[in-house]
Protein backbone atom coordinates (compact mmCIF):
# COMPACT_ATOMS: atom_id res chain seq x y z
CA UNK A 1 0.00 0.00 0.00
CA UNK A 2 1.24 3.51 -1.33
CA UNK A 3 1.09 6.10 1.64
CA UNK A 4 0.40 9.27 1.03
CA UNK A 5 2.58 11.89 1.95
CA UNK A 6 1.15 12.93 5.01
CA UNK A 7 1.20 15.51 7.70
CA UNK A 8 -0.44 13.66 10.78
CA UNK A 9 -0.55 16.36 13.27
CA UNK A 10 -2.87 18.37 10.31
CA UNK A 11 -4.76 14.73 9.08
CA UNK A 12 -5.94 14.33 12.68
CA UNK A 13 -6.76 17.33 14.08
CA UNK A 14 -10.14 16.72 15.81
CA UNK A 15 -12.99 17.54 13.81
CA UNK A 16 -15.54 17.85 16.92
CA UNK A 17 -14.97 18.04 20.54
CA UNK A 18 -15.74 14.43 21.46
CA UNK A 19 -12.20 13.54 19.55
CA UNK A 20 -10.68 16.20 21.81
CA UNK A 21 -8.05 14.19 24.26
CA UNK A 22 -8.11 15.97 27.66
CA UNK A 23 -9.19 18.99 28.30
CA UNK A 24 -12.43 17.94 29.62
CA UNK A 25 -13.30 21.30 31.97
CA UNK A 26 -12.47 23.26 29.03
CA UNK A 27 -14.70 21.21 26.76
CA UNK A 28 -17.51 20.92 28.78
CA UNK A 29 -17.17 24.91 29.82
CA UNK A 30 -17.77 25.73 25.95
CA UNK A 31 -19.95 23.02 24.74
CA UNK A 32 -22.32 23.76 27.87
CA UNK A 33 -22.02 27.64 26.31
CA UNK A 34 -22.54 26.98 22.82
CA UNK A 35 -26.00 24.12 23.56
CA UNK A 36 -27.08 27.56 26.05
CA UNK A 37 -26.42 29.70 23.60
CA UNK A 38 -24.63 31.69 26.24
CA UNK A 39 -20.88 32.00 24.59
CA UNK A 40 -19.00 34.94 25.69
CA UNK A 41 -17.20 37.67 23.59
CA UNK A 42 -13.79 37.38 24.41
CA UNK A 43 -12.06 33.82 25.57
CA UNK A 44 -8.36 33.51 26.29
CA UNK A 45 -6.77 30.09 25.78
CA UNK A 46 -3.69 29.69 27.78
CA UNK A 47 -0.79 26.76 27.81
CA UNK A 48 1.23 24.56 26.09
CA UNK A 49 2.14 24.34 22.52
CA UNK A 50 0.61 21.76 20.97
CA UNK A 51 -2.68 20.69 23.71
CA UNK A 52 -5.04 22.03 21.49
CA UNK A 53 -6.03 25.49 21.90
CA UNK A 54 -5.96 26.63 17.90
CA UNK A 55 -8.20 23.23 17.67
CA UNK A 56 -10.69 24.54 20.02
CA UNK A 57 -10.75 27.80 19.00
CA UNK A 58 -11.49 26.18 15.34
CA UNK A 59 -14.14 24.17 16.49
CA UNK A 60 -15.64 26.99 19.02
CA UNK A 61 -16.03 29.27 15.52
CA UNK A 62 -17.36 26.18 13.44
CA UNK A 63 -19.78 24.93 15.83
CA UNK A 64 -21.16 28.48 16.45
CA UNK A 65 -21.15 29.07 12.54
CA UNK A 66 -22.79 25.84 11.64
CA UNK A 67 -25.70 25.84 9.32
CA UNK A 68 -26.98 22.62 9.63
CA UNK A 69 -26.19 22.88 14.25
CA UNK A 70 -29.50 21.76 15.74
CA UNK A 71 -30.96 23.89 18.89
CA UNK A 72 -29.37 21.94 21.89
CA UNK A 73 -26.52 20.85 19.82
CA UNK A 74 -22.87 21.53 20.03
CA UNK A 75 -20.71 19.78 17.76
CA UNK A 76 -20.78 20.99 13.95
CA UNK A 77 -21.70 19.27 11.09
CA UNK A 78 -18.13 18.95 9.00
CA UNK A 79 -20.47 18.83 5.73
CA UNK A 80 -22.13 22.57 5.23
CA UNK A 81 -20.70 24.89 2.91
CA UNK A 82 -19.43 27.25 6.80
CA UNK A 83 -18.29 23.86 8.39
CA UNK A 84 -15.88 23.11 5.05
CA UNK A 85 -14.62 26.29 4.67
CA UNK A 86 -13.63 26.98 8.21
CA UNK A 87 -11.73 24.22 7.57
CA UNK A 88 -10.20 24.61 4.16
CA UNK A 89 -9.16 27.66 5.73
CA UNK A 90 -10.91 30.08 3.23
CA UNK A 91 -13.45 30.97 5.58
CA UNK A 92 -14.31 35.10 5.47
CA UNK A 93 -15.87 35.01 8.82
CA UNK A 94 -13.27 33.82 10.45
CA UNK A 95 -9.54 35.47 10.57
CA UNK A 96 -6.68 34.27 12.50
CA UNK A 97 -3.50 36.65 13.57
CA UNK A 98 -0.22 35.33 13.91
CA UNK A 99 1.15 37.70 16.35
CA UNK A 100 4.47 35.86 16.34
CA UNK A 101 4.97 36.83 12.03
CA UNK A 102 2.98 40.31 12.30
CA UNK A 103 3.40 41.85 15.46
CA UNK A 104 -0.17 42.64 14.28
CA UNK A 105 -0.44 46.70 14.16
CA UNK A 106 -1.63 46.17 10.99
CA UNK A 107 -4.32 43.05 11.44
CA UNK A 108 -5.49 44.94 14.37
CA UNK A 109 -6.51 47.99 13.07
CA UNK A 110 -7.76 46.46 9.76
CA UNK A 111 -9.78 44.35 12.52
CA UNK A 112 -10.88 47.13 14.76
CA UNK A 113 -12.75 48.98 11.50
CA UNK A 114 -13.85 45.73 10.26
CA UNK A 115 -15.43 44.68 12.82
CA UNK A 116 -18.35 47.24 13.00
CA UNK A 117 -19.94 45.65 9.69
CA UNK A 118 -21.88 42.59 9.86
CA UNK A 119 -20.44 39.20 9.26
CA UNK A 120 -20.83 38.63 5.74
CA UNK A 121 -22.36 35.15 5.99
CA UNK A 122 -22.65 33.75 8.90
CA UNK A 123 -23.67 34.39 12.17
CA UNK A 124 -20.47 35.11 13.80
CA UNK A 125 -17.43 37.10 13.50
CA UNK A 126 -14.72 35.11 15.04
CA UNK A 127 -11.07 36.06 15.76
CA UNK A 128 -8.21 33.92 16.36
CA UNK A 129 -5.32 36.01 17.72
CA UNK A 130 -2.02 33.32 18.35
CA UNK A 131 0.36 34.23 20.49
CA UNK A 132 -1.12 36.88 21.53
CA UNK A 133 1.36 37.99 23.68
CA UNK A 134 3.79 38.63 21.45
CA UNK A 135 1.11 41.43 19.60
CA UNK A 136 3.08 45.21 19.71
CA UNK A 137 2.11 47.59 21.85
CA UNK A 138 -0.12 49.63 19.77
CA UNK A 139 -1.46 46.48 18.38
CA UNK A 140 -2.41 45.22 22.05
CA UNK A 141 -3.55 48.64 23.01
CA UNK A 142 -6.01 48.92 19.50
CA UNK A 143 -6.97 45.33 20.53
CA UNK A 144 -8.06 46.13 24.33
CA UNK A 145 -10.65 49.08 23.03
CA UNK A 146 -12.22 46.62 20.88
CA UNK A 147 -12.59 44.14 23.73
CA UNK A 148 -14.10 47.05 25.59
CA UNK A 149 -17.11 47.09 23.87
CA UNK A 150 -17.14 44.57 21.32
CA UNK A 151 -20.90 44.24 18.92
CA UNK A 152 -22.54 40.97 19.83
CA UNK A 153 -21.51 39.45 16.20
CA UNK A 154 -18.02 39.43 17.24
CA UNK A 155 -15.85 36.59 19.50
CA UNK A 156 -12.07 36.41 20.08
CA UNK A 157 -10.04 33.92 20.87
CA UNK A 158 -6.59 35.16 22.22
CA UNK A 159 -3.96 32.46 22.61
CA UNK A 160 -0.70 32.26 24.35
CA UNK A 161 1.94 30.05 25.41
CA UNK A 162 3.14 32.88 28.00
CA UNK A 163 0.26 34.16 29.75
CA UNK A 164 2.63 36.08 32.37
CA UNK A 165 3.50 38.41 29.07
CA UNK A 166 -0.23 39.35 28.18
CA UNK A 167 -1.20 42.48 29.32
CA UNK A 168 -3.31 42.20 32.86
CA UNK A 169 -6.10 44.65 31.15
CA UNK A 170 -6.70 42.49 28.17
CA UNK A 171 -6.50 39.43 30.21
CA UNK A 172 -9.20 40.62 32.90
CA UNK A 173 -11.74 41.29 29.70
CA UNK A 174 -11.70 37.79 28.89
CA UNK A 175 -12.86 34.46 29.57
CA UNK A 176 -9.51 32.31 30.77
CA UNK A 177 -8.98 29.12 29.99
CA UNK A 178 -5.52 27.14 31.03
CA UNK A 179 -4.72 24.20 28.84
CA UNK A 180 -2.82 21.37 30.39
CA UNK A 181 0.28 19.34 28.64
CA UNK A 182 -1.29 15.83 28.47
CA UNK A 183 0.08 12.64 30.04
CA UNK A 184 1.35 10.30 28.51
CA UNK A 185 -1.49 7.54 28.67
CA UNK A 186 -3.66 10.83 26.32
CA UNK A 187 -1.07 10.60 24.18
CA UNK A 188 -0.39 7.37 23.55
CA UNK A 189 -4.52 7.03 23.45
CA UNK A 190 -4.32 9.30 20.31
CA UNK A 191 -1.48 7.98 18.91
CA UNK A 192 -3.01 4.44 18.88
CA UNK A 193 -5.96 5.60 17.23
CA UNK A 194 -4.13 6.81 14.16
CA UNK A 195 -1.88 4.14 13.72
CA UNK A 196 -5.01 1.66 13.61
CA UNK A 197 -6.55 4.20 10.66
CA UNK A 198 -3.17 4.50 8.81
CA UNK A 199 -3.03 0.37 9.47
CA UNK A 200 0.82 0.87 10.60
CA UNK A 201 2.59 -2.01 12.53
CA UNK A 202 4.32 -0.34 15.44
CA UNK A 203 5.71 -1.87 18.95
CA UNK A 204 3.61 -0.87 21.74
CA UNK A 205 6.62 0.36 23.93
CA UNK A 206 7.57 2.94 21.16
CA UNK A 207 4.33 4.55 21.06
CA UNK A 208 4.77 4.53 24.90
CA UNK A 209 8.87 5.99 24.22
CA UNK A 210 7.20 8.41 22.03
CA UNK A 211 4.91 9.88 24.44
CA UNK A 212 7.17 9.95 26.98
CA UNK A 213 9.50 12.28 25.18
CA UNK A 214 7.07 14.36 23.82
CA UNK A 215 6.90 16.64 26.92
CA UNK A 216 3.54 16.58 27.10
CA UNK A 217 2.44 18.10 23.39
CA UNK A 218 0.33 15.71 21.43
CA UNK A 219 1.35 17.84 18.51
CA UNK A 220 5.41 16.47 18.92
CA UNK A 221 4.03 13.18 19.57
CA UNK A 222 2.15 13.58 16.11
CA UNK A 223 5.69 14.74 14.38
CA UNK A 224 7.81 12.08 16.11
CA UNK A 225 5.21 9.32 14.98
CA UNK A 226 4.95 10.89 11.14
CA UNK A 227 9.30 10.89 11.16
CA UNK A 228 8.93 7.09 12.75
CA UNK A 229 6.76 6.01 10.00
CA UNK A 230 9.14 7.58 7.43
CA UNK A 231 11.84 5.75 8.66
CA UNK A 232 10.08 2.67 8.86
CA UNK A 233 9.12 2.52 5.28
CA UNK A 234 6.45 1.17 3.25
CA UNK A 235 5.22 -2.12 4.86
CA UNK A 236 7.57 -1.35 8.00
CA UNK A 237 7.12 -2.00 11.54
CA UNK A 238 8.24 0.69 13.63
CA UNK A 239 10.66 -0.33 16.26
CA UNK A 240 11.13 0.90 19.90
CA UNK A 241 14.84 0.94 19.08
CA UNK A 242 14.70 2.72 15.76
CA UNK A 243 12.12 5.41 17.79
CA UNK A 244 15.16 5.47 20.03
CA UNK A 245 17.95 6.65 18.27
CA UNK A 246 15.14 8.95 16.24
CA UNK A 247 14.68 10.66 19.23
CA UNK A 248 18.18 10.72 20.19
CA UNK A 249 17.82 9.41 23.64
CA UNK A 250 20.66 7.74 25.71
CA UNK A 251 20.32 3.71 25.41
CA UNK A 252 18.68 2.48 27.99
CA UNK A 253 20.79 -0.28 28.02
CA UNK A 254 23.68 1.81 28.79
CA UNK A 255 22.61 3.56 31.68
CA UNK A 256 21.50 0.35 32.84
CA UNK A 257 24.70 -1.34 33.08
CA UNK A 258 25.80 1.95 34.67
CA UNK A 259 22.96 0.95 37.81
CA UNK A 260 25.08 -2.21 38.43
CA UNK A 261 27.45 -0.33 38.83
CA UNK A 262 25.82 1.54 41.20
CA UNK A 263 23.71 -1.79 42.90
CA UNK A 264 27.35 -3.34 43.27
CA UNK A 265 28.93 -0.34 44.60
CA UNK A 266 31.64 -0.21 42.68
CA UNK A 267 32.44 3.50 42.34
CA UNK A 268 35.99 2.79 40.28
CA UNK A 269 34.03 0.03 37.96
CA UNK A 270 31.23 3.46 37.70
CA UNK A 271 33.66 5.82 37.23
CA UNK A 272 35.78 4.10 34.46
CA UNK A 273 32.42 2.94 32.71
CA UNK A 274 30.97 7.01 32.22
CA UNK A 275 34.37 7.77 31.09
CA UNK A 276 34.02 5.15 28.33
CA UNK A 277 30.54 6.16 27.75
CA UNK A 278 31.30 10.02 27.52
CA UNK A 279 34.67 9.32 25.04
CA UNK A 280 32.42 7.15 22.47
CA UNK A 281 30.68 10.88 22.08
CA UNK A 282 27.57 10.45 24.85
CA UNK A 283 26.32 13.52 26.09
CA UNK A 284 26.88 13.64 29.66
CA UNK A 285 23.45 15.82 29.87
CA UNK A 286 21.90 13.38 27.79
CA UNK A 287 22.93 10.55 29.90
CA UNK A 288 22.08 12.58 33.26
CA UNK A 289 18.18 12.72 31.74
CA UNK A 290 17.95 9.13 31.08
CA UNK A 291 19.47 8.09 34.49
CA UNK A 292 17.30 9.82 36.24
CA UNK A 293 14.19 9.03 34.44
CA UNK A 294 15.08 5.07 35.08
CA UNK A 295 16.23 5.77 38.30
CA UNK A 296 13.06 7.39 39.00
CA UNK A 297 11.14 4.42 37.59
CA UNK A 298 13.25 2.39 39.38
CA UNK A 299 12.07 3.95 42.74
CA UNK A 300 8.28 4.04 41.65
CA UNK A 301 8.35 0.11 41.33
CA UNK A 302 9.94 -0.31 44.29
CA UNK A 303 7.33 1.54 46.11
CA UNK A 304 4.32 -0.13 44.12
CA UNK A 305 5.90 -3.30 42.43
CA UNK A 306 3.14 -2.89 39.91
CA UNK A 307 4.73 -3.60 36.77
CA UNK A 308 1.64 -2.52 34.91
CA UNK A 309 2.01 1.16 36.20
CA UNK A 310 1.82 3.44 32.80
CA UNK A 311 4.06 5.52 34.80
CA UNK A 312 6.51 2.32 33.79
CA UNK A 313 5.28 2.70 30.25
CA UNK A 314 8.38 2.55 27.53
CA UNK A 315 10.33 -0.32 28.37
CA UNK A 316 10.64 -3.53 26.85
CA UNK A 317 10.22 -6.66 28.31
CA UNK A 318 13.78 -7.54 28.99
CA UNK A 319 14.14 -3.82 30.68
CA UNK A 320 11.67 -4.88 32.58
CA UNK A 321 13.19 -7.99 33.88
CA UNK A 322 16.33 -6.33 34.74
CA UNK A 323 14.93 -3.68 36.60
CA UNK A 324 13.43 -6.89 38.86
CA UNK A 325 16.86 -7.85 39.26
CA UNK A 326 18.52 -4.48 40.47
CA UNK A 327 15.37 -3.71 42.86
CA UNK A 328 16.66 -6.51 44.61
CA UNK A 329 19.70 -5.17 45.78
CA UNK A 330 18.45 -2.07 46.44
CA UNK A 331 16.86 -0.35 49.76
CA UNK A 332 14.23 1.99 49.15
CA UNK A 333 16.01 4.91 50.92
CA UNK A 334 19.04 4.46 49.06
CA UNK A 335 17.58 4.96 45.98
CA UNK A 336 16.05 7.70 47.11
CA UNK A 337 19.09 9.17 48.01
CA UNK A 338 20.72 7.85 45.04
CA UNK A 339 18.02 9.71 42.68
CA UNK A 340 18.66 12.65 45.25
CA UNK A 341 22.28 13.00 44.25
CA UNK A 342 21.88 12.70 40.50
CA UNK A 343 19.47 14.84 40.59
CA UNK A 344 21.89 17.33 41.75
CA UNK A 345 24.75 16.44 40.11
CA UNK A 346 22.67 17.54 36.64
CA UNK A 347 21.57 20.93 38.20
CA UNK A 348 25.29 21.54 38.77
CA UNK A 349 26.65 20.36 35.56
CA UNK A 350 25.92 23.65 33.48
CA UNK A 351 28.35 25.59 36.19
CA UNK A 352 30.82 23.09 35.90
CA UNK A 353 34.20 23.08 34.10
CA UNK A 354 34.21 19.87 33.51
CA UNK A 355 31.10 18.40 32.39
CA UNK A 356 31.25 15.07 34.00
CA UNK A 357 32.54 15.96 37.43
CA UNK A 358 28.90 16.28 38.76
CA UNK A 359 27.97 12.50 38.22
CA UNK A 360 31.29 11.46 39.60
CA UNK A 361 30.88 13.36 42.88
CA UNK A 362 27.26 11.77 43.36
CA UNK A 363 28.74 8.57 42.49
CA UNK A 364 31.11 8.87 45.26
CA UNK A 365 28.66 10.54 47.35
CA UNK A 366 26.11 7.51 46.64
CA UNK A 367 28.55 4.63 47.58
CA UNK A 368 31.58 5.52 49.31
CA UNK A 369 30.47 7.55 51.73
CA UNK A 370 28.13 5.06 52.94
CA UNK A 371 30.64 2.13 53.26
N1 LIG B 1 -6.24 17.89 23.11
C1 LIG B 1 -5.97 17.35 21.92
N2 LIG B 1 -6.67 16.28 21.47
C2 LIG B 1 -6.39 15.73 20.26
N3 LIG B 1 -5.43 16.18 19.42
C3 LIG B 1 -4.70 17.25 19.81
C4 LIG B 1 -4.95 17.88 21.07
N4 LIG B 1 -4.08 18.90 21.19
C5 LIG B 1 -3.33 18.92 20.07
N5 LIG B 1 -3.70 17.92 19.23
C6 LIG B 1 -3.05 17.60 17.94
O1 LIG B 1 -1.96 18.52 17.76
C7 LIG B 1 -2.19 19.35 16.63
C8 LIG B 1 -1.84 20.77 16.99
O2 LIG B 1 -2.72 21.23 18.00
P1 LIG B 1 -3.09 22.77 18.18
O3 LIG B 1 -4.50 22.84 18.60
O4 LIG B 1 -2.70 23.53 16.94
O5 LIG B 1 -2.12 23.13 19.37
P2 LIG B 1 -1.85 24.55 20.05
O6 LIG B 1 -2.24 24.38 21.49
O7 LIG B 1 -0.36 24.76 19.90
O8 LIG B 1 -2.66 25.57 19.32
C9 LIG B 1 -3.63 19.16 16.26
O9 LIG B 1 -3.81 19.28 14.88
C10 LIG B 1 -3.95 17.77 16.75
O10 LIG B 1 -3.57 16.83 15.77
MG1 LIG C 1 -1.89 27.08 18.07
ZN1 LIG D 1 -21.82 22.57 9.53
Amino acid sequence: MKRQNLVLYRKYRPRTFSEIVGQEHIVQTLTNAIVEGMVSHAYLFAGPRGTGKTTIARLLAKSLNCLNRKEKEFEPCNKCSSCLEIEQGRAIDLMEIDAASHRGIDEIRELRDGIRFSPTKSKYKVFIIDECHQLSKDAANALLKTLEEPPSHAIFILATTEIHKMIPTIVSRCQRFDFRKLTAQEIVKKLKNIVQKEKIKVEEEALNLIALNSDGSIRDAESFLDQAITFAGEEGIIKTEDVRNLLGVVEMSLVSQFVDFLAQKDSKGAIDFLDKVFQKGYDPYEFSKTLINYLRQLLILKVSSNFKDPLVAGFTKEEKEKFREQLKLFQESSLYEILNNFLEAQARMRYSPIPQLPLELAIVESIDLKK
